[in-house]
């Protein structure tokens, strides 16, 4: 489906359906009003009404805000692709907002079929925007070609994260994630580094082998690097790439087991981050750093009992092995700061499900040491449509971690505060140098779902790249 601009009066767009959003004052005066009501349409929000004759299709809106807006538009081009028309078009509703119908328009149309023997193609090609609002003030044009232009890759890469996570743990092992990661790195003129076992084991990255060890696709340690010539700063993005995560011997429940596979989310979308980031031309260097591992039963499993010894020279007792996500980050984060001086630290991991608890399955858990930095990540997210949330560290909970063996454990002794405890694991893995630099993102609850919410269907959603986007944007470019 293309989206794109005319810049035309609505009513010299030629397109098969007009799509409007009406408040419930704007239906008092509506030239439809008459028809719409008797179709017991009420403008209530997200209500939806085609009048076929007329060629039109109302969505009903509590508020014209961005965050409505969003939501809405998904809500009608979801409706709109299952009718038989091959265009829509609609007006502007303020400068601000269109990012938002963009996003509404690209994220709310993704499906993912590729799993399906027949899936059922929809007639809708293209969706046209007026330069024109509603209300029949133009905008200029010039500044919203670049919101589409942006907002493009930017949904176009969130979408590309979705693909990814939707993949089976058949089709995306860690070596699938490293060919996936080859094949971004070829079409977007990126560097590619990949460690296997023995490239691990040189590097003595014993957690995150461990990990990995009883499974018989073979972890991987993905770097990809984006350099343009004059970077202003430079960015480190971590992810968790579990591409399944049984728990280990310390098994799942059955019922827990299932949606496993987006356990790697956080490695997918770094791979996003960096393909918009590429895409956009920015003058930043941005490095993604990978843990790519399966973590699988077996005679040869890492067991709770366990000591392992991570790259920084720390020892971490396991208890439980399904906690293998701070066991794999452990390691990468030691690689990704060995590697690349940067001036900011970020990671991106389904890491809990305390987060969920604690925030709701919507909220993406913000945690680190610096409050400016924290805070700034929820001016971004929520511009973006990303709900995040500070969870805080507090020198109690850091305690909870304390081994009698070991130097830090990688479970807490107390069954509260799950995600924080988790994040204060990492921050033993954080040198002393990166840790007011350091953000790490909880996205055990906002990377996939099972019900469709706001701009998102079934599976992946892309949490992290929409919000760390406009940080980039708001705080870098
Ligand atoms: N990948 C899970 C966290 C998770 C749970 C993500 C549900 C998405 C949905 C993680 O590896 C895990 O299993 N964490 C454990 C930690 C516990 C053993 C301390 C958890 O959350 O139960
Ligand atoms: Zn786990
Ligand atoms: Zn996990």
């Amino acid at each position: 489906m293309t989206v794109r601009l005319a810049n035309q009066p609505l009513d010299l767009i030629e397109a098969d359906l007009r799509l409007e959003f009406l408040t419930q004052p704007q239906l008092e005066n509506h030239p439809h009003r008459a028809l719409l009501e008797q179709a017991g349409f009420k403008a209530e929000a997200e209500q939806l009404c085609t009048l076929h004759e007329r060629r039109v299709m109302v969505c009903g809106i509590a508020d014209t805000s961005s965050e409505t807006l969003r939501s809405a538009m998904a809500s009608a081009v979801k409706t709109a692709m299952g009718y038989n028309y091959a265009s829509l078009k609609l007006a502007q509703y303020g400068e601000e907002a269109f990012s938002a119908l963009i996003e509404g328009t690209v994220l709310g149309s993704y499906r993912f079929d590729a799993y399906k023997s027949d899936p059922k193609p929809s007639a809708l090609a293209e969706v046209v925007f007026s330069n024109v609002n509603s209300d029949g003030s133009a905008l200029d044009a010039d500044a919203l070609e670049k919101t589409l232009r942006d907002t493009l890759i930017i949904t176009e890469a969130t979408n590309f994260v979705r693909d990814l996570v939707n993949q089976t743990p058949y089709d995306m092992t860690p070596q699938g994630m490293a060919i996936a990661a080859e094949t971004l790195a070829k079409n977007n003129g990126l560097e590619c580094t990949i460690l296997d076992p023995n490239g691990l084991e040189d590097e003595k990255m014993f957690a995150m082998l461990s990990v990995g060890r009883a499974s018989v696709n073979p972890p991987r340690l993905i770097h990809l690097a984006y350099k343009p010539k004059n970077p202003k700063k430079t960015i480190t993005l971590v992810g968790k790439g579990l591409t399944y995560d049984s728990g280990g011997l310390s098994l799942k429940a059955a019922t827990s087991m299932v949606t496993m596979k987006m356990d790697k989310a956080g490695a997918c979308a770094v791979m996003g981050m960096i393909k918009a980031i590429s895409e956009l031309g920015l003058e930043i260097e941005v490095h993604g750093f990978i843990g790519a591992v399966e973590n699988m039963i077996g005679g040869n499993a890492y067991k709770p009992d366990d000591v392992l010894r991570a790259k920084n020279g720390k020892t971490i007792e396991v208890r439980n092995t399904d906690a293998e996500g701070r066991l794999v980050l452990a390691d990468v984060l030691g690689y990704a700061q060995a590697n690349v001086n940067a001036d900011y630290l970020f990671d991106y991991a389904t890491l809990t499900g305390a987060c969920m608890v604690a925030l709701g399955p919507y909220t993406t858990g913000v945690m680190g040491h610096n409050e400016e930095l924290k805070r700034s990540f929820i001016d971004a997210g929520s511009a973006a449509g990303e709900y995040c949330g500070i969870l805080p560290f507090n020198r109690h909970l850091k305690k909870l971690i304390k081994s009698d063996i070991a130097d830090v454990c990688n479970v807490s002794s107390k069954p509260y505060g799950g995600a924080i405890t988790a994040a204060l694991f990492l921050d033993h893995f954080i040198d002393e140098n990166m840790k007011d630099k350091w953000v790490h993102f909880d996205i055990a609850g906002s990377a996939y779902t099972e019900s469709a919410w706001d701009v998102h269907t079934y599976g992946g959603t892309g949490a992290g790249v929409r919000m760390t986007l406009q940080w980039v944007l708001n705080n870098l470019a």
